[in-house]
Formats: structure tokens, sequence, C-alpha cells
């Protein structure tokens, strides 16, 4: 086989098998750009030690910047028998720029190296997620403030409970999404500390400037200790962890709008564009891009208890499990960034029925809590309006209609409280416009929240 740049102790070549089953490149490379950016900072802080020539730093950070250009050129030949993205590209340096190539190495491993790596593009790709999160709040404050009037029922256990606006529920929406911008913004603290420095495990015997290199990476700060900071993968199992509750935000997203593109619902139509036909069924058009969303979650799930089970056992420091790190990543950020960018696609593109929601808020009898809370006003004990209603509704329902439709004289029987002014309350506009404080459902209470998530959102 090929010489390993560890094969001096080696009586043997590496079996083929085993070369192949323990190699790393195929999906690791993804990192290419992230460890020349980490090799460089460390070659500079090496040359301003004086552990390595001026010269030799110069040809090294030349010899690295011609072989991105290489690698985003397409023209670089990744190699199993080099193992790992570390390997390959140290290897290829030194072909390119000699001896100087094989001075990069001092005062590091791949342990550290790998863990500065992971967390450099991680850092990139929070960054990432967390703009695409935004855009799909724009989109959802758009069209809340639009549909601030809009009535709808709404449900608890999916019975209709009270009517509430459409814009009240899209900027539900937008709360879970803040909460998850919050998480990613403070795992992104711990994601942004450097472990390079820590070598094997305990450090190194040169004379290293560990916050030097991390200043030229854009790391806050350093991990303290060695034998953490190349053991340790909590920044990617918090990752995931922010990336599975996301995930569940958009699944329960995705259900409802399944649920409202629903022909029995109909509450919103979704654009031809973001669905898909039967192959068989000539009429269907399917929400597919919702359904993805609310599969790929149980997916992103697998991966955080893939990331958890992985560390379990593992004693200190580096071990060959932590390989096993990269594709769970890897994936959950392809999967949250597709995810989330269709969901930014779509929002904007949802076309709302408010016939449709304002008929369907009418059944149920969604202002019976509004007729308990008149009486109440009009010096009812409210478990006593609670029963008066119930009774009410019990009428309604047997005569086939709503609260609304009862004459005045048979709600009077109900009740001798009743009057005239229950109209305004029985009516759904009055039973949303009422509810009128922080938190509220009236429509003033939407377009305020609105404001301030538009006030937010340019803060971040
Ligand atoms: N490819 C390895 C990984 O992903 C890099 C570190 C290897 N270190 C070692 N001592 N084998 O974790």
């Amino acid at each position: 086989g090929t010489r390993k740049p560890w094969g001096g102790r080696f009586e043997e070549a590496t079996d083929a098998f085993v070369e192949a089953f323990t190699a790393s490149v195929d999906f690791d490379r993804r990192l290419y750009a992230h460890d020349i950016a980490g090799s460089i900072a460390h070659a500079r802080m090496l040359a301003r030690a004086g552990v390595l020539g001026e010269a030799d730093a110069e040809a090294i950070v030349r010899g690295l910047e011609a072989l991105r250009a290489e690698i985003e050129a397409g023209r670089f030949t990744w190699s199993v028998a080099l193992e790992d993205v570390h390997m390959n590209i140290e290897a290829r340096l030194t072909e390119r720029i000699g001896e100087a190539g094989k001075r990069l190495h001092t005062g590091r491993s791949r342990n550290d190296q790998v863990a500065t790596d992971l967390r450099l593009w991680l850092r990139e790709q929070i960054d990432a997620i967390d703009a695409e999160i935004g855009r799909l709040q724009e989109g959802l404050v758009a069209l809340a403030e639009r549909e601030a009037d809009t009535v709808m029922p709404g449900y608890t256990h999916l019975q209709v409970a009270q009517p509430v606006t459409f814009g009240h529920h899209l900027m539900a929406w937008f709360e879970m999404l803040r909460r998850d911008r919050d998480r990613l913004a403070d795992c992104r603290r711990r994601v942004n500390v450097m472990p390079l420095g820590a070598a094997a495990l305990a450090g190194t015997t040169f004379p290293i400037d560990r916050a030097y290199t991390a200043g030229l990476l854009g790391f806050d700060g350093v991990c303290e200790n060695s034998l953490d900071a190349v053991s340790d993968r909590d920044f990617a199992i918090e990752f995931v962890s922010c990336c599975a509750l996301l995930m569940v935000h958009l699944s329960r997203m995705a259900e409802e709008l399944v649920l409202w593109a629903s022909p029995h619902i109909g509450f919103v139509r979704l654009p031809d564009r973001f669905c898909t036909g039967s192959s068989i069924m000539p009429q269907k058009k399917n929400p597919d891009v919702p359904e993805l969303v609310r599969g790929k979650c149980g997916r992103v799930q697998g991966h955080l208890v893939a990331l958890l089970t992985l560390m379990k056992g593992q004693p200190l420091a580096y071990n060959k499990d932590n390989q096993e790190d990269k594709e769970p990543v890897f994936d959950t950020v392809d999967q949250v960034l597709g995810s989330v960018r269709a969901f930014a696609d779509l929002v904007p593109a949802l076309e709302p029925d408010r016939g449709r929601m304002r008929a369907a808020a009418r059944e149920g009898f969604a202002t019976a809590t509004d007729l308990a809370d008149y009486l109440v006003r009009k010096g009812v004990p409210f478990r006593d309006a609670h029963e008066i209603v119930g009774r009410a509704v019990r009428h309604a329902q047997a005569e086939g209609c709503d609260l609304a439709d009862l004459p005045l004289e048979t709600l009077r029987g109900f009740s001798e409280a009743i009057d005239e002014d229950v109209r305004e309350v029985l009516t759904l506009d009055g039973a949303v416009a009422a509810r009128d404080h922080i938190g509220g459902t009236a429509p003033a209470q939407v377009r305020a929240a609105c404001a301030r998530a538009r006030a937010w959102l340019a803060a971040r």
C-alpha cells in the first residue's frame, strides 16, 4: 500500500478492507476549507513563536492557499489511503512545497485539529441556519400582519375551542422560532472555543501561543483543559439537540399545514409549485413539502440519539469513535437548512381562505366562553355561568343552530341576566377583539406583536 504518514513503526501494509473501513475522507473532505484555515493560523502562530522559520511558514501559507484553489476547481485527488481530510491535505502540501510541508504538524495532532475544524465549520453553519430561520420569521410576520383580522377556530383537543385570528396563530409559530434562534445563539458560544494546542491529549512541548491562533480564527477563547479539548463533543450534541427541537417545531407547523390544506378543512391552499401529484390518481395534489419536513424531523431526532450514544461510554481522551460524529452533524445541517428553506419559501406563498376559516369558527359554539364571561360581568358567579351556558349549548345543538341564532327570549330562558347587549358578545369579531391584552388574540394586539417582532428581527 501507500506509505502512511504514520508508517514508521509498522511492519506490513494496512489491510485493504481496514483501510477503507477506517477512512473518513469521503465525508470529512467537507471540512477542507476549515482545515486549511486552521493550518494557516497554526503555521503563522508557530512562526511568530519562533518554532517555524518565516520562509517555511510563508511557503506553507501559500501552498495551502494554492491547495484550496485546487480543491475548489475540482482538481484535487482525494485518497482513501491517506485516511482523512487532514492527512490528504498535509500530504499534498508536502508534495507541492517539499520539506516545509513536513514541518506543519509540529505541536499539534489530528485530535485537536479535527475538533477545531468541526467547530469552525459548525460556527458557519449555525450562522447560515440562523439567517434562514430569520427569513422564515420575516415571512410569518408579513403574513400575520395581513391576517391580523382573519378569524379562525382555535382548538384544544382538535375540537373547536375559541375563535382566534389567523395572524395570532402565525405569530405563535414565530415565537417557537424565536426560542430556536436564541438556543442556537447560546450553543454557538460553546462551539466557538478553540481546542487547538491540546495536541494529542496532553498539550505540547513547544512554546505555542493559543490565544494568538484563536484570535486569527475568530474563536472567543481556548478550551481550558487539553484532555477535555480533544474529547469533548458536547458542542455537537447541543447543536443537534437545538436542531431536533427546531425540527419538532417545523414538524408541528407541517402537521397544521397538511391539515389546513385538506379539502375537508381548506383553510389554506398551497401553490402548485410546492406540491406534487400522484402517479395513479389524476386528481391528487399532495402537500409533499410539509410532509417531508415532518418526516425529516424523525431523522434529526435519530442523529441526536446517535451522538448521545456515541459519547456515553468513551473514556478520556480521544477515541476513534469520534470519527462517527461527523455524518450525523453534517446530515443534521443539510436536513435543517433544507427544511427551513422550504418553509421560508412556502409561507409567503400560502393562500389563506378567509371564508372557510370564518365558517369553521361559526361551528362548534366557539363563543360559549364569551357568553359565560358576559354573565360574570352581570354578576353571575363563573361556575353558575358555565352551567347556564352549557345548557344553552345543549339546546342550540338540539335545534341545530349556533348560540347567536337563538332568539333573545330563548336565551333569557336560561338566565334573566341576558339582555340585548349579548349580541355583540356572541359575534366572532367581538370575541377576538375582547381578548385585548399582551399575548391576546385581538387584532390590535396581533398588530402590536408583529411590530415588536419586526423590531426584534431588525435588532438581530
Ligand atoms: N478522522 C479522525 C476523526 O474524524 C481524525 C482524528 C484522528 N486521530 C487519530 N488519532 N486517529 O476523528
